[in-house]
């Protein structure tokens, strides 16, 4: 049967080889800096024909300027191709992905990459830069806030979840956008936890652990994937041909659009794979690279290829019809305006705030809380903030707020003086961020001697200490912070104060001390717009805290990289052999496991009990525990369920993470969680890395987070 020719293939048919390397051609508009910057283009390009897509373009006023030229004054109409970095939000911030990450709940997830697609439409964009998926084990690494944390069942989950919200059911709507899941693969363990550096782990490291979120984002059928821009074992992502073209496109079937990351293909010549840039756009090309990211190198290059031989005008067209076909599914060709085309209505935004609202307040993890120090108490008179995050509602948003730059954001001091109409609300900032000056202390601390009630210490990092190009070498409080916290926490403790310390950061912090000596202490992560709102409504007690951390807390950096995932060694830690795997200073033990986060309740775990004592391959196993709110307040519980295989083939993780749930309770109440195993999901990849169900008994842990002495124990004989 003679398939008739699509319009694309007869598109590509009439373009030149200038018109088709610009629609493989991206570069920026002068809106936002997201990297080097480098000459961009001008619209001549787009009238011309040899430059097809944009990115950090912002307004739908522009957007449309930018079309029309492309599909009015160029020579084949195609238009343009439009993308931005919506990461956590486009103009109302919700948390930071880490933070999203800590709510343990795919509909938030998903409800948030929704909510941000309509608004990036709004403004005429038909791509975002995201899911950012890369698991991150090392809190060095400045983009472990961008990310899901350091589980990789948690990745696959955010990265289905935000594809789906993102993309919408149609990505035609002029409400849909593009997904780009990013970046492909294996960026978190660099080297040092320092960014861009090489990264080297195992074949078995690169399956287990930070392949699934990208197979999972290629199963919710993610428009685009972005390589990363570092090296694998000395072979650059952008030039990955393995990963890229035999693993992405082969083994998962990915027929969508790769994108480069910003100038990442003329970095080959950095990396030192290629001499020049003709050389660069050959790798790129051949690894299947569709869309070169500002380098300008397919431009530049690919014309001498070709005369060379090196590539084919086969291969160019493979890319070309992949950016075409894009273009396509989002509605672009039938019309490039549908984005854009319509302002939102003031009560969608509204709405869209209260989400901010609702998703930051969930996002916040209690990690401590003696003597319930938190709720406040209802008729609480006098509150002291201090400290230099308490009014600083800019930092709020962390540090990938695209659009969200210009849109207020609200600080925890103006979220108390609102939730609090009542309250005396005394301020000081104590100390800057970063800075070595502490002339402020003696006044912030001060401020306790005049019947205060209870002092919110808000601390942490500015929003660009966490990031890309932010790694930190001593991810501590940064500044004088700690020389305000002590003069602060001695006061108080003089005083009979109690202490409520926030941390705002994106990452976790080496704070053992703090959390020893504060009476509470909230990871508020970088909670977004709404940022004051949302903490005000849990230290009040109008939200039950329900935040678990996606990311090991360690008591030292020097235990770096600390995750609940580790293997057992041959040698566990036995405290009375120092001939065990173990520190001579320090506890093995972290500050916070993974998954950990109080509430205002109080949960006792009961009767848990599973479907069947064996199970096949094909069978599903029915998970049930019960619980009991035993505390004064009402809450909600997240319960976690691992496994655990003691002998397999290969020496398997001390737990590994296949299910979570939630349970609202009021005091008293007792309930029952459920949770389904599917006993296929016990497969593991075998001696030679190839998927493997193997007969024998397999243990499955719930309970409250990552530690094992928390967990409730059944056993399942798996039959082969
Ligand atoms: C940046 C980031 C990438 C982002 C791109 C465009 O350098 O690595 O995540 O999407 O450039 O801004």
């Amino acid at each position: 049967m003679i398939v008739p020719m699509s319009m694309i293939d007869k598109l590509t048919g009439r373009m030149t080889l200038a018109e088709k390397l610009g629609q493989l051609t991206m570069t920026t508009s002068s809106y936002a800096v997201t990297g080097p910057v480098i000459a961009g283009d001008s619209t001549d390009s787009i009238r011309n024909g040899t430059l097809g897509n944009l990115l950090n373009l912002v307004g739908a006023k522009h957007v449309h300027e930018m079309q029309r030229i492309a599909v009015e004054e160029s020579r084949l109409r195609i238009p343009l191709l439009i993308g931005f970095d919506v990461i956590h939000g486009h103009r109302t911030i919700f948390p930071v992905p880490l933070a999203e990450a800590s709510t343990f709940d795919p509909k938030i997830w998903e409800l948030t990459a929704r909510e941000s697609a309509r608004e990036t439409a709004a403004d005429g964009i038909a791509m975002t830069f995201a899911p950012m998926v890369d698991v991150s084990r090392d809190l060095r690494w400045g983009r472990t806030v961008e990310g899901p944390g350091e589980d990789p069942w948690l990745a696959a989950e955010i990265a289905r979840a935000k594809v789906r919200g993102f993309q919408g059911a149609d990505l035609a709507s002029p409400e849909s956008v593009a997904a780009t899941a990013k970046h492909f693969c294996a960026y978190g363990p660099v080297t040092g936890g320092r960014e861009y550096a090489s990264v080297d782990i195992s074949e078995r490291t690169l399956r287990e652990v930070h392949l699934p979120a990208f197979a999972a984002a290629v199963r919710a059928g993610t428009a685009a994937i972005m390589p990363a821009f570092t090296d694998l074992a000395g072979i650059p992502l952008t030039a990955h041909k393995a990963l890229l073209r035999d693993y992405l496109r082969g083994e998962l079937g990915f027929d969508g659009v790769i994108v480069s990351d910003y100038n990442a293909i003329r970095e080959l010549i950095q990396h030192g794979v290629a001499s020049n840039v003709v050389e660069a756009a050959v790798l790129a090309l051949k690894a299947g690279v569709d869309i070169d990211m500002m380098a300008g190198a397919y431009r530049d290059g690919l014309p001498e290829a070709l005369e060379r031989g090196l590539v084919t005008m086969d291969e160019v067209d493979e890319c070309v019809l992949r950016v075409l076909r894009l273009k396509e599914r989002l509605g672009l060709f039938d019309d490039p305006y549908r984005r854009g085309s319509r302002v939102e209505a003031v009560e969608v935004v509204t709405a869209r705030r209260r989400v901010a609202r609702d998703v930051g307040g969930k996002s916040l993890v209690l990690v401590k809380n003696s003597n319930d120090a938190l709720p406040f108490r209802a008729d609480i008179r006098r509150i002291a903030v201090i400290g230099p995050l308490a009014d600083a509602w800019r930092e709020m948003r962390g540090p990938w707020a695209a659009a969200g730059y210009e849109e207020p954001n609200v600080s925890v001091l103006a979220g108390l003086r609102a939730a609090l109409p009542e309250a005396q609300v005394v301020h000081a900032e104590g100390v800057a961020i970063s800075s070595a000056d502490t002339a402020g202390i003696a006044a912030a601390a001060d401020l306790l001697d005049d019947g205060v009630e209870v002092v919110v210490l808000c601390l942490g990092e500015a929003a660009e200490m966490s990031g890309e190009a932010s790694s930190r070498a001593f991810p501590e409080l940064p500044g004088e912070q700690r020389a305000l916290a002590d003069a602060v926490l001695e006061r108080a403790a003089t005083n009979d104060i109690p202490v409520v310390a926030t941390l705002f950061c994106g990452r976790p912090l080496i704070v053992p001390w703090l959390a020893e000596k504060a009476d509470a202490l909230v990871v508020a992560w970088f909670p977004g717009t709404e940022a004051g709102h949302a903490i005000a409504d849990v230290l009040t007690g109008r939200l039950s805290p329900s935040g678990r951390t996606p990311i090991t807390w360690p008591r030292a950096l020097g235990q770096t990289p600390l995750f609940y995932g580790q293997r057992n060694s041959g040698r566990p830690e036995n405290p009375q052999d120092r001939f065990t795997s173990k520190y001579l200073d320090s506890a093995n033990s972290p500050l916070f496991p993974f998954g950990f986060g109080l509430t205002y309740g109080r949960f006792a775990y009961t009767n848990l009990r599973v479907s069947a004592a064996s199970a096949t391959v094909e069978d599903t196993i029915e998970v049930a525990v019960d619980l009991t709110n035993t505390g004064a307040r009402e809450a909600e519980e997240t319960i976690f369920m691992f496994v655990r295989d003691r002998v397999a083939s290969v020496a398997r993780p001390l737990l590994e993470l296949k299910g979570v749930t939630k349970i609202a309770l009021k005091p008293g109440e007792t309930g029952t969680a459920r949770l389904q195993l599917a006993a296929a999901d016990l497969r593991f990849l075998g001696l030679d890395l190839k998927p493997v169900f193997e007969p024998g008994e397999v243990e499955i842990l719930v309970g409250p987070h990552a530690d094992p002495a928390r967990l409730t124990t059944a056993r399942v004989m798996l039959q082969g």
